[in-house]
């Protein structure tokens, strides 16, 4: 049985004007939550946020402000009635958090630990918190279940395994707090709309992003980090879930909190358990963006593991959700936000690069 509010539950999200954030907002409303996003702007932008009000076709509330700022949070908290919080705001470079790490300590955990006093003290006692694959360290045992063991490799990772403990801490000294962290592997992929997906600012980290820059002809090729990993092709195996599962994925955790039955304090997979290599990515994103990406297999870059993987079956008994989009949707997707996004800037070599996989798609 649900124990939903008379009214439409009200949800805090912080952070909910970035990659993941966006979406999950965009989906929350589609479930008919209303919602509040706290968000900082400080890796996120105003067009997204009206991006999200357009995708919305309903009202969303927009505080502008830090999650460090616990009066803010508390009168945002008290303001909109918040029922429950998703917690997405917070730092997620892993490089930057080794050169860096007291920025990842004061940003992620000031920012959990105002929340956390926020919600106390404002008497909202569901959270869902964006937590991450990375706290399995450089696991050998693959797939991860969530009762793998936890190892930390760098400060950010260090973040997100502090916070999942401090909620523990939080939730035993309070019966009627409940929360869910949710540990994301590898988010790709865009909203099916073009509207809204990832656009790093700086050289991208991760995989997706740079595949998805050199179609758009923005960088010359892909440097694979290694080709003699002991998977079957010898690049990096990791699981890829498209944004938009991953959203859903909030929504499902964020349904088991209202219900009878949830527990203190649930860590949960979301990942689609199915892996796919560097290699096999770059071949799929070709093929979905009508451009050859060009790359070069250089040096494992340090830190990386061959093989990362979700066991997704306690998201699926526990909360009933499954990852529902393949891999040919997750590029399709990713290039059609590349697409949508770029004419705003008025970048031609981007123009005459999109007119070229238009041509190599009709064939002509
Ligand atoms: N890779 C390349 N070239 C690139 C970027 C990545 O070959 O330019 C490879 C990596 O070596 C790895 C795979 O692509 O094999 C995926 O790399 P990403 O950087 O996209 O993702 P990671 O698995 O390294 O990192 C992700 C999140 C982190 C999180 C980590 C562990 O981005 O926030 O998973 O869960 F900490």
């Amino acid at each position: 049985m649900l124990h939903l509010p008379k009214m439409r539950p009200c949800i805090l999200a912080t952070g909910g004007c970035g990659y993941i954030g966006s979406h999950v907002v965009v989906e929350l409303v589609a479930a008919g939550y209303q919602v509040v996003i706290l968000d900082n702007f400080e890796n996120s932008t105003h067009k997204t946020a009206a991006r999200i009000k357009r995708l919305c076709k309903r009202h969303v509330t927009i505080v502008e402000g830090d999650v460090c700022d616990r009066a803010l949070v508390e009168d945002t908290l008290l303001q909109y009635n918040v029922n429950a919080v998703i917690h997405l705001a917070g730092k997620k470079a892993v490089g930057e958090s080794m050169a860096d790490p007291i920025l990842y300590f004061h940003d992620n955990l000031l920012g959990a630990i105002a929340l956390l006093e926020a919600m106390r003290n404002c008497d909202v006692g569901r959270i869902v918190f964006s937590s991450s694959a990375t706290v399995y360290g450089a696991s050998e045992m693959q797939p991860l279940a969530e009762t793998a063991s936890t190892c930390v490799l760098n400060p950010y990772g260090r973040t997100k395994l502090m916070i999942e403990e401090m909620i523990d801490d939080v939730t035993a000294s309070a019966q009627d707090f409940k929360a869910v962290s949710l540990r994301y592997f590898n988010p790709v992929g865009a909203h099916p709309s073009g509207q809204i997906g990832e656009n790093p600012t700086d050289v991208p980290n991760n995989l997706f992003p740079y595949v998805s820059q050199t179609a758009a002809g923005i960088r010359d090729k892909v440097r694979v980090f290694g080709g003699d990993y002991e998977t079957p092709d010898g690049t990096g195996v990791r699981d890829y879930i498209h944004v938009v599962d991953l959203a859903k994925g909030h929504v499902a955790a964020l349904d088991y909190l209202f219900s009878d039955h949830a527990a203190r304090h649930e860590r949960i997979n979301l990942g689609t358990g199915t892996g796919y290599s560097v290699l096999e990515v770059i071949e799929a994103f070709s093929k979905a963006s009508g451009t050859r990406v060009a790359y070069e297999i250089v040096a494992r870059r340090p830190g990386d593991v061959a093989v990362s993987l979700a066991d997704a079956t306690f998201a699926k008994t526990l909360l009933g959700w499954e990852a529902t989009h393949n891999l040919t949707r997750m590029c399709k997707d990713h290039w059609a936000f590349q697409c949508g996004g770029k004419p705003d800037e008025k970048d031609s070599s981007f123009t005459r690069q999109l007119h070229f996989s238009e041509n190599v798609l009709s064939g002509s």
